[in-house]
């Protein structure tokens, strides 16, 4: 068995003479993290919603994967109106997940299990039921409690007409009015995503010093470190001008005044040095921007450690997108001296079986999912995976009343939002809820179909997709051929892909819809048996 070791911070700080910049500090380089969504991963409480005590239940399973982190998506205290990306007290677990004495267990548990901890932190808004908002409501217009958030005057002789054009991203206006405490209509304020998620005030130097508390906070308790929220977001235009045209939905774009304001960067830098603080600790940005100028610049040195690019995470089963991405991600990442990232998929958009699955062909998807994480896994950076991926979890439709993201409501309707890929994982057993829960009433429900799909089911059998995880992080933690920051592209026929690692891994995408001959080499590994000595279509395969 592999044997690594999680170095405390307090080890690493006694045994540094520099104050950042080991090896050991930079584990992250190469990592491959876990993205657990705690609502959909296990039970313990037989509540129907995924907690803390049902993580450290599984962390044997994570050490059986092989994973080096998790990244929980958020566990503070919220009132679910986006799921935990509402957050009404940022240092504290929300019951529904448990409290902090189990989440210091977690972070004990997972440490002597060499698997770090990494979470959410959502900084470009609060919940609308955080102190600070509800005094903000209480408070008058100009007062210190409103200047924490971004509140306006309406436009119009009565104040009715919202301050810009700006929308949300869930749908809708981005501007919801108040009214004052004498029951008058009032001033507006602003939430990019949902009403009850109202957008900080980060020209206000006491959110960045809340900020910086809560990651302390989480830090001293032992925290590995950082995915953080809309981290393009935070910094807003002077003036808040009009969007040239009314664009809804995670749909970015580089003139986008909502989003990648040039303020952002110094708040990055704030937030690194409090990171700094902490050697061996890394954050990762939620960094939707379009152009690859733009990205590198969340990831200059002083800035995130990391900034996750989606490009695998949008881009169709097709070797000259795929091969388009990579090349413009790591020229970015390379322009700044920093590590790639990669991601096929996370809470926030179809999973890969689904995507990749023309016409609903659920076999084809899986096929192309279990190629799609070897040639993830083989490029140089630190690979997220999310979780189910590794047991080929398609995305479930679900029906209408059973939706519960803020998007189907904001959107009036119109977009069945992110729930088809957040139903509960399925661990064993021949029916629903599959050892996810101790009660049938989960809170998405879960498909009877997914019975082959168990952890149970697959650990076992070789050739399931939980299997080729398993073998494909091994191989990658294990084999030196995986040394190496570039990738040297070779010939393949039309609609594959072969490249190079400088230490020797060789891995070839099939996504043609023939059988093609291997690169020289020998085999480590397949994800589709081959067919008469080729590579099969819709398969990928490692030599050295
Ligand atoms: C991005 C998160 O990934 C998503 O789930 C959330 O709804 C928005 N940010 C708002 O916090």
């Amino acid at each position: 068995m592999q044997t690594r070791t999680v170095q405390s911070r307090m080890d690493t700080e006694q045994s540094m003479s520099a104050p950042t910049g080991s090896d050991a500090d930079a584990w992250w380089r190469s990592a491959v993290v876990y993205q657990i969504y705690p609502r959909s991963f296990s039970d313990l409480s037989g509540d129907g919603v995924g907690d803390l005590a049902g993580i450290i239940d599984k962390l044997g399973y994570l050490e059986l994967l092989g994973v080096d982190a998790v990244w929980l998506s958020p566990i503070m205290r919220s009132p679910m109106a986006d799921h935990g990306y509402d957050v009404s007290d940022p240092r504290d677990i929300d019951p529904l997940f448990g409290d902090l004495a189990t989440f210091d267990e977690l972070v004990r548990s997972a440490h002597d299990r060499d698997i770090r901890v990494t979470m959410d932190l959502v900084p470009n808004h609060t919940s609308d039921q955080h102190p600070w908002f509800t005094d903000a409501l209480r408070s008058g217009p100009g007062s210190a409690a409103r200047a924490r958030y971004i509140f306006a005057d309406g436009r119009g002789p009565d104040g009715s007409t919202p301050p810009n054009n700006w929308t949300s991203v869930f749908g809708g206006s981005a501007w919801s009015r108040i009214r004052e405490s004498d029951g008058t209509p009032g001033q507006w304020y602003l939430h990019l995503f949902a009403p009850e998620q109202p957008d900080l005030n980060w020209e206000n130097p006491e959110v960045l010093a809340d900020l910086q508390a809560t990651m302390r906070f989480w830090l001293d308790r032992g925290v590995d470190g950082f995915r953080i929220d809309v981290a393009h977001g935070m910094a807003k235009p002077e003036g808040l001008p009009d969007m040239a045209e009314s664009v809804e939905i995670l749909r970015h774009t580089d003139d986008d005044p909502r989003f990648n304001n040039e303020g952002v960067h110094d708040i990055h830098r704030s937030i690194r040095s409090v990171m700094d603080e902490y050697p061996g600790t890394f954050n990762v940005g939620e960094v939707w921007v379009s152009s690859p100028e733009e990205f590198a610049k969340y990831v200059r040195s002083d800035e995130l450690h990391l900034g996750f690019n989606f490009a695998l995470a949008t881009v169709d089963f097709d070797a000259a997108q795929i091969r388009e991405a990579v090349d413009t991600s790591l020229a970015a990442t390379a322009s700044v001296g920093a590590v790639p990232t990669w991601t096929l998929s996370n809470h926030d958009v179809p999973r890969e079986v689904s995507r990749y699955a023309p016409d609903g062909d659920l076999a084809t998807g899986i096929s192309r999912a279990r190629a799609m994480i070897m040639f993830e896994l083989a490029l140089p950076g630190t690979a997220f995976i999310y979780n189910g991926a590794e047991l080929g979890l398609p995305d479930v439709d679900l029906p209408d009343d059973a939706l519960v993201d803020p998007v189907w409501e904001n959107s009036g309707y119109t977009d069945r939002g992110r729930d088809g890929c957040r139903v509960p994982l399925p661990w064993e057993g021949d029916e629903p809820p599959f050892g996810f829960s101790s009660t049938g009433d989960t809170w998405l429900p879960m498909p009877a179909a997914w019975r082959p799909l168990t952890v149970e089911a697959q650990l076992e059998d070789i050739y399931s997709t939980l299997s080729l995880y398993r073998q494909a992080i091994e191989l990658r933690y294990a084999r030196l051929e995986f040394s190496g920051d570039t990738v040297q592209w070779y010939g393949a026929p039309d609609g594959c892909l072969a490249f190079r690692r400088p230490g020797g891994l060789i891995c070839a995408l099939n996504a043609s819809d023939q059988p093609v001959p291997l690169p020289p080499g020998q085999i480590l590994l397949v994800s589709t048996p081959l067919e008469k000595g080729l590579l099969a279509p819709n398969a990928a395969a490692w030599l050295v």
